[in-house]
């Protein structure tokens, strides 16, 4: 008997009391195979990246059924311009950091640029260290039919891929740029092949990054497993936010994120209020003082 996904009804995902911390015991683990079921249950799907324990831990908490470890790290965290430049070495401790956090969450690395393209031995090299020196459960790759060889090793040498299609960042110099995929019947003819490439390779799932709402729609009605949106329209399984997008941490986000929350102004005015408050000697007051 398969085991109900752990945000369906009968089972609570989340606290109801919105405390940041996880419940103990912990909320039952999403698994790979809850996806497709959530997909077949018509159950939507909810991602979002994490770099640290402490965002990890509040999502978690949230409820949210995967954490992605992405190579978005590069952009959001480290100070690249893109994630081109991320390494191996600097995604180990941030995925070690989110997977010892989530106790509900699936938690999916990337494999960054120049780690797995060239060879589905490569790929396993760096999977295998992912999976071993981190504790998270699966890992994403980005490509279509050019990476099903890796897909399909990794799914045989007991590692779960998450694939990634339309805009894929790690190729932004050779699609020009952040532009949306999958436009015109040849693209999305392309598009829902590669789609399903991955599929039979043994893709857990499937990220679709600014492809037109229609295309990923088609993507996901011929598709089994699930299909993760970002900028890919409401008919996908599942949707994925950056953080920092969704959270509303920066002072600009792209067309398709929407902020639900306003956290760097928050941030701001707190940091504004602690200088303040340092400033003026009113802090720390006796309450937050010791006695001989
Ligand atoms: O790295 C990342 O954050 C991603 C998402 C955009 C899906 O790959």
């Amino acid at each position: 008997m398969t085991e109900p996904h752990p945000s369906s009804p009968s089972v609570p995902a989340s606290p109801s009391d919105g405390a940041v911390t996880p419940p103990l015991p912990p909320a039952p683990r999403v698994r790979v195979h809850h996806l497709a079921q959530a997909k077949a249950e018509g159950r939507k799907l909810t991602m979002l990246t994490a770099y640290d324990a402490i965002t990890a831990r509040i999502f978690d908490a949230a409820g949210i059924d995967l954490l992605l470890v992405g190579d978005s790290i590069g952009d959001n965290a480290l100070g690249h311009p893109n994630t081109i430049p991320v390494t191996l070495d600097e995604m180990i401790p941030p995925a070690r950091a989110v997977a010892r956090a989530a106790r509900h969450a699936l938690v999916v690395v990337d494999l960054p640029f120049g780690t797995y393209e060239d060879s589905a031995q490569h790929a396993f090299a760096s999977a295998v260290r992912v999976l071993k020196e981190t504790g998270a459960h699966a890992v994403k790759i980005e490509g279509g039919r050019r990476v099903a060889a890796q897909v399909a090793l990794l799914t045989q040498s007991g590692i779960p891929v998450v694939g990634h299609l339309g805009f894929t960042p790690q190729s932004e110099n050779v699609l020009g740029g952040k532009r949306v995929q999958g436009r015109g019947d040849e693209a999305a003819t392309r598009l829902a092949a590669d789609a399903l490439a991955l599929e039979e390779a043994g893709a857990v799932a499937v990220v679709l990054e600014m492809v037109p709402g229609p295309v990923a729609a088609h993507v996901t009605e011929v598709l089994r497993i699930p299909t993760i949106g970002i900028g890919a329209g409401v008919e996908c399984d599942g949707q994925v936010l950056v953080w920092t997008d969704m959270a509303g941490m920066g002072d600009w986000s792209p067309r398709f994120a929407q902020r639900f929350g306003e956290v760097g102004k928050a941030l701001h005015e707190a940091a504004s209020a602690y200088l303040t408050a340092v400033r003026g000697g009113s802090f720390p007051g006796p309450e937050q003082s010791y006695r001989n």
